[in-house]
């Protein structure tokens, strides 16, 4: 099984972006320690990132055909995306969104995510360690 991982805006930039909130690793480590992960449980992973809210759209629509489950970060789309809702509510696998920042405790058009009403659960705040979590229970919810 083949579980996605899809980035946002601006997370091209990771580790080097506000480092002081988003911290030094980049999303190159985030793939490796993921796919770490994945393995442990037989599963295999692909990480992609778009600045571009279509094309993260599209990528949901090809995990219909090609994707167990999907962990997403969603970035600022986050929190104005209602294409991308709909896109993972014809979805029928399993969806885990991921803020690397506590985004409940920072601006308040940070705590509202359109992704939360599909997501089957929800991790901020752990720092790049939420996403390789994030894929501990993929293992679980996979199984
Ligand atoms: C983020 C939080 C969002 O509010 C922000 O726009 C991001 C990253 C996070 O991972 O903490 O770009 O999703």
């Amino acid at each position: 099984k083949t579980v996605y991982i899809l980035n946002g805006p601006n997370l091209n930039l990771l580790g080097k972006r506000q480092p002081e909130i988003y911290g030094h690793d980049t999303l190159e480590d985030v793939e490796a320690n993921c796919r770490k992960v994945a393995g442990e449980f037989g599963l295999d992973c692909v990480l992609m990132q778009s600045n571009h809210e279509g094309q993260i759209i599209d990528w949901v629509h090809e995990a219909r055909e090609k994707a167990a489950g999907i962990i997403i970060n969603p970035a600022a789309f986050t929190h104005t995306s209602v294409a991308i809702l709909d896109a993972l509510n014809a979805f029928e696998g399993a969806v885990i969104e991921v803020h690397i920042s506590n985004v409940h405790k920072r601006e308040s058009f940070r705590h509202h995510s359109y992704v939360s009403l599909r997501a089957d659960g929800v991790i901020a705040g752990l720092g790049v360690e939420g996403y390789a979590l994030a894929m501990r229970r993929m293992g679980s919810l996979l199984a």
